[in-house]
């Protein structure tokens, strides 16, 4: 969800204001994504690096998460929407970590639509988590393979990502999904975050449905 900051400064506002009218875009694509579906959506809310952000910037967004939550949790419910967080617990603000905890509880049945919030998420610490979890209940000399360390990932009952889309024109991944990208498509899209629209979304799953994946193979 990059763009942001930019949005935000292209009209004089200030940062915090771009990251509010960047989290007004998830209900539409939320609901577009069910229209269309698709059974899983991640969004790349905080990561392990936005700690380098001034303090004021990042308790704005931790503001902003807690009124989404609160003001959107019966929506969310009521739509048949499972909330899931995937990141690092450590870190967190003792009221972020308790309402992302409220939201993951509330829609534990819920299973038209999987939101998966990557909070505090980097994927090298996602791996290197992953690799200690399966370290406390490796048994003499067995070996990880690439499903020990997937049963391990916040990700572990999720699908691998089949597209991955960048908003705000930037052509790298910031340390997103890095395993679970392996063979996704990628899409690097010219829009700012806040003006991302569901026909930006359809345009980018029509996009996605004109590729041809291989997997490797012919
Ligand atoms: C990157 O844009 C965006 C973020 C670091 C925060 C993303 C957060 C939201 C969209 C709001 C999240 C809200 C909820 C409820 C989870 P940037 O700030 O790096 O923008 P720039 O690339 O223009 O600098």
């Amino acid at each position: 969800m990059d763009g942001n900051r930019r949005w935000a400064k292209n009209k004089s506002l200030p940062r915090s204001e771009g990251h509010r009218r960047g989290a007004e875009v998830i209900e539409p694509l939320m609901d577009a994504a069910m229209d269309l579906g698709i059974k899983v959506v991640s969004l790349y809310a905080f990561s392990t690096e936005n700690w380098m952000r001034p303090r004021t910037e990042i308790a704005s967004l931790w503001k902003l998460l807690d009124y989404f939550f609160k003001a959107k949790i019966d929506v969310i419910t009521s739509k048949g929407v499972r909330i899931k967080h995937s990141g690092l617990d450590a870190m967190l603000p003792a009221s972020t970590y308790e309402t992302i905890a409220r939201a993951v509880d509330a829609t534990r049945h819920n299973r038209r639509l999987i939101l998966n919030f990557c909070v505090n998420y980097g994927g090298q610490q996602e791996i290197v988590h992953a690799v200690n979890s399966w370290l406390e209940t490796r048994k003499g000399g067995e070996k990880i393979s690439t499903g020990k360390l997937e049963r391990n990932l916040f990700t572990a009952e999720l699908p691998p990502v089949d597209l991955m889309i960048r908003t705000g024109g930037e052509c790298r991944i910031s340390n997103f999904l890095i395993w679970q990208i392996a063979y996704a498509e990628l899409l690097f899209m010219d829009v700012l975050w806040p003006d991302f629209s569901p026909r930006h979304f359809y345009k980018s799953i029509y996009d996605y449905q004109q590729r041809e994946r291989r997997f490797g193979g012919i």
